[in-house]
């Protein structure tokens, strides 16, 4: 549905993306997560059609970015990092320009804005002036405004950012609602925030793209070996040793008083060992679990890898 294709821009003589290459299909959901200045809204102001790129392609189901602007816009719903909206307005008025300026028939408009402020819950509200609502509701009627003309993809950048636990929870459940109607593509760097949303990550880092991937085979393609965690109450100063010496065990880290973390070989199923070894020597087991390796391991691991290539 969407295929990019090489996709590069510059400000000037600095160069924000390069050779993006990506594609993503009709309903999925996907993270776009990178850390600040990685080039994430530069790529989604391109993919809205609100900047041209300097190199490559866009295509939306079939559609040029750069030709079929119209065309374009009638299938994507954007919610820029800072939300397009005119604080003095009441929301339904707001919405209305909204579905006007997105080319929704005026006959059709005030039934589209209906649906709008349904979808985002903004039905108590609707009559208030947006500058007087909370950010989470201001934020709500930004998603009302991508949405308003009913497209295909909505393109969110950082939704939930600036607001509050409990507006960023009803903010999420918001999104995952769309979720089931929509192809959705989500800017963040709170890494549990596309954990929750997302099946596929697209992971930029420094203009490059760093991985496209499912979450699993991120995991997976990470984390070539297996990691256990043991907790243990005494604080023998041979048990790296001891652990070191096992069959199998890569590197063993203390992470902190008492607590190790063990590498091994993928695939060796060593707990029983370790807890044995704990046992005989009386180090008192608190904890020995296999520990997963979270999307801010991957996300670390891949963009600073990338760093140390090419420095
Ligand atoms: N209008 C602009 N003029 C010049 N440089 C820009 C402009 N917009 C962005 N940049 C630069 O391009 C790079 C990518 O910026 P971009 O805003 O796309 O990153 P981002 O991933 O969205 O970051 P953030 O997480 O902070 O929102 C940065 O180095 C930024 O300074
Ligand atoms: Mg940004």
């Amino acid at each position: 549905m969407i295929e990019v294709e090489q996709l590069s821009k510059s400000y000037g003589p600095r160069e924000a993306i390069r050779n993006l290459s990506f594609q993503i299909e009709k309903g999925e959901v996907v993270g776009f997560l990178g850390p600040n200045g990685a080039g994430k809204s530069t790529t989604m102001n391109i993919l809205s059609c609100i900047m041209p790129a300097s190199s490559g392609s866009v295509k939306i189901c079939g559609f040029d970015v750069f030709e079929q602007t119209l065309e374009i816009r009638k299938l994507i719903g954007y919610l820029p990092e800072t939300p397009p909206l005119y604080s003095d307005m009441v929301v339904s008025d707001y919405l209305t320009f909204a579905a006007r300026l997105r080319n929704v028939p005026s006959g059709k408009a005030q039934s589209a804005v209906e649906q709008a402020v349904e979808k985002c819950s903004l039905q108590d509200v609707s009559n208030r002036i947006i500058g007087r609502l909370s950010k989470g509701y201001q934020q709500r009627v930004g998603i009302a405004q991508a949405l308003v003309h009913d497209p295909d993809i909505l393109i969110l950048d950082e939704p939930t950012i600036g607001l509050d636990p409990i507006q960023i929870i009803e903010i999420r459940k918001l999104i995952q609602d769309l979720a089931s109607s929509h192809t959705i593509i989500l800017s963040s760097h709170i890494l549990p925030e596309i954990t929750q949303i997302c099946k596929r990550v697209i992971i930029i880092s420094d203009g490059e793209i760093a991985a496209v991937d499912s979450l699993e085979s991120l995991t997976t393609r990470l984390h070539k070996g297996e990691r256990l965690i043991l907790k243990v109450r005494q604080n023998d100063s041979d048990i790296i040793e001891k652990l070191r010496a096992l069959n199998q065990v890569n590197t063993v880290v203390e992470q902190e008083t008492g607590q190790f973390t063990i590498d091994c070989e993928p695939g060796s199923n060593i707990q029983e060992t370790v807890a044995k070894l704990a046992l005989d020597n009386n180090w008192g087991i608190v904890e020995l679990k296999q520990a997963s390796m979270t999307l801010e391991d991957i996300f670390l691991k891949l963009t600073l890898e990338e760093k140390e290539v090419t420095q």
